[in-house]
């Protein structure tokens, strides 16, 4: 087989064969195909697009590039959770202990932040003393003991993907439906759960900006978990504001907490119920959505869930008291209210800016290996449709840096006031299952 012959039939917008796509992944793994003929390859597929059997036949040579978790000593349906990425996105913090609180293990693999979004394994690091490095035999253990365990994905999780992932960073092909879900879908299916619920991010601050595309891409990554036997569905939710009012490490940390005490804010606790009773669903823990939320909302008011935080946290090597105690998670030196330059509605909150403002403030990286602030980030006061006075406090910054105006400037500017409050827009748009795709608010108990 010649790369060559591949990239021309992909140009062409011919299908490509099980063992062309298998030869392709492997190739480039172990560095035989070189950079500049995989980059014409994905370009190519930017253009011409995959069938749902390449998209496939893909995604599967790239979960088998390196280690498969195998999960099957760990008893029930072990159901993982995915989201595309959003800003102020603490879910998982959420819904891991509520999960493992009803009885349904999570053996889950999590990212660092990437570029304006936040990441599970950066907030769970700014935990004191929380490993975020679990070795498997350990990382089984854990779930099997207590019921869950996050750790950071390794680089024996899909490798191909990794290196595939790098060079459509630089090459302008990340944006591409088929490689996004089979870059997505290979680390699931490596991953080892039996069931996946997807949070599908779409707006201002997601990869997906317009629903449509969101839906798209949910579709694709359903069907591929469908096909290869990860029961999949899917979750399309707005990123058109953060998600809660914190953006950060330890200052999301704190909001999780205070969800788990069933003191949240009503956005987070609202989704957070909703992938939930997805994920009892697809355990079979539950035999309906209404029957689901009352178990979610047992575990929360009994106290069972924050009591699994807390183990977790000392499972990993964390501090516990921060769970009873959240002072003690980091706190950054200098608190700057931003205020409102004028009276009015808040319109809209640009999502992507307020990630970026984090980043400045030392809560992501703007370059690779960059060491995270965990006490850095940012607290929302006003949410959209809030009204606002003039001189009012819209945001606090929280720094340890000397120099920060432009994060003020950035996050003044993701603000957009109005003489008018904006129309409630859904928090949840669409459910995407192997029936098809449902609007959620006419999907029944
Ligand atoms: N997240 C991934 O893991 N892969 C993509 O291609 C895009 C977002």
């Amino acid at each position: 087989m010649d790369m060559y012959d591949v990239i021309l039939k992909k140009r062409r917008g011919l299908e490509l064969s099980t063992d062309e796509l298998e030869f392709l992944v492997n190739g480039y793994t172990r560095g035989d195909i070189p950079d500049y003929q995989m980059a014409a390859w994905l370009m190519a597929v930017f253009f011409q697009g995959l069938s749902l059997r390449e998209t496939v036949d893909l995604t599967m040579a790239m979960a088998r590039s390196g280690t498969r978790l195998d999960l099957s000593e760990v008893p029930g349906v072990k159901v993982d959770k995915h989201s595309t990425g959003g800003v102020g996105d603490k879910t998982t913090l959420v819904l891991a202990p509520l999960l493992a609180a009803c009885g349904v293990p999570v053996a889950k693999m999590s990212g660092r932040g990437l570029g304006h979004t936040g990441g599970t394994i950066d907030k769970l690091a700014s935990i004191p003393a929380f490993k975020t490095d679990l070795d498997i035999d350990t990382f089984r253990r854990q779930v099997k003991e207590i019921g869950l365990a996050v750790t950071g994905a390794g680089p024996e999780l899909a490798p191909a993907d990794k290196k595939i992932y790098a060079l459509r960073d630089v090459t302008a092909t990340v944006d591409s439906i088929p490689l996004i879900a089979s870059s997505v879908m290979s680390k699931k299916i490596a991953g080892g759960a039996d069931a996946l619920v997807l949070d599908v991010k779409t707006g201002d601050g997601a990869f997906m900006k317009e629903v449509d595309a969101a839906v798209a891409l949910a579709r694709v990554m359903v069907d591929i978990g469908n096909r290869v036997g990860l029961k999949t569905v899917a979750v399309v939710t707005d990123m058109n504001q953060p998600l809660g009012f914190t953006v950060g490490n330890a200052v999301e940390v704190r909001e999780a907490i205070s969800t788990l005490r069933g003191d949240g804010p009503a956005d987070l606790a609202d989704l957070c119920l909703a992938l939930g009773s997805e994920m009892l669903l697809l355990a079979e823990r539950a035999r309906d959505r209404r029957d689901a939320r009352a178990l979610l909302a047992e575990a929360l008011a009994t106290g069972a869930a924050l009591d699994k935080f807390a183990a977790w946290v000392k499972a990993q090597g964390g501090d516990e008291a921060v769970v009873h105690d959240p002072s003690l998670l980091p706190r950054a030196t200098r608190q700057v209210p931003v205020t409102a330059p004028a009276e009015g509605y808040v319109c809209h909150i640009a999502a992507e800016k307020v990630g970026r403002a984090a980043v400045l403030l030392g809560a992501g990286r703007r370059v690779k290996d960059e060491p995270v602030d965990p006490a850095a980030g940012i607290v929302l006061k006003k949410k959209v449709g809030e009204i606002v006075s003039e001189k009012e406090v819209l945001a606090v910054l929280h720094t340890n840096k000397d120099h920060f105006a432009d994060a003020e400037a950035l996050l003044l500017e993701a603000f957009s006031l109005g003489p008018t409050p904006p129309p409630a827009g859904p928090l949840i748009h669409y459910l995407i299952n192997a029936n098809g795709v449902f609007p959620y608010g006419e999907v029944g108990a």
